[in-house]
């Protein structure tokens, strides 16, 4: 029987097979800079992922922080309840952040990198991202479809497992 431990370790006693990270500010979607980011909000991408999910047999959460740490312990969590793959959209932390880069480095957790944006097309400060040498791939540029076509591609790879 599985032992449950406290929320804090992230471990519940329906632990997801997929979890969705969304970094800093991505909490605005829906009213943030429309022309990058599209009118979708947050919920309602996190619920057409959820439902795509459920359809196919697969539990999914998707967790969204505007802090460094507790993007880094949500990751260290997921391992502990034995995620089997991320999407993550790291934000402006995918520029930035060493610390959450070392945290996906160190769990081992497959990954997809999803950018609503085109980060190549914009200032070259978002060309460059700390994810993407580790990621198994990267979709930007599709807006929120990319989440949906990153869960397409994980689904077929849990089915084929
Ligand atoms: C983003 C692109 C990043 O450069 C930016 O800092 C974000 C969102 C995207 O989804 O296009 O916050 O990751």
């Amino acid at each position: 029987m599985r032992k449950q431990t406290s929320s804090k370790t992230g471990n519940t006693p329906n632990p997801p097979e997929l979890l969705v990270v969304h970094g800093p500010n991505l909490n605005l979607l829906g009213t943030r800079e429309p022309k990058h980011y599209g009118t979708r909000t947050l919920a309602e991408i996190n619920l057409a992922l959820a439902h795509r999910a459920d359809a196919a047999g697969v539990h999914l959460e998707a967790f969204q922080s505007n802090h460094e740490g507790a993007l880094i312990e949500r990751v260290h969590a997921a391992r502990a309840q034995g995620v089997r793959y991320l999407i993550i959209n790291p934000a402006a932390y995918t520029h930035t952040s060493i610390a959450l880069r070392d945290a996906l480095a160190a769990t081992e957790i497959p990954f997809v990198e999803v950018h609503l944006s085109n980060v190549h097309a914009r200032e070259p400060f978002r060309r460059q991202s700390y994810f993407s040498d580790l990621a198994i791939g990267v979709i930007s540029g599709l807006g929120s479809e990319g989440y949906l076509l990153a869960l397409e591609y994980l689904l077929s790879r849990i089915a084929a497992e």
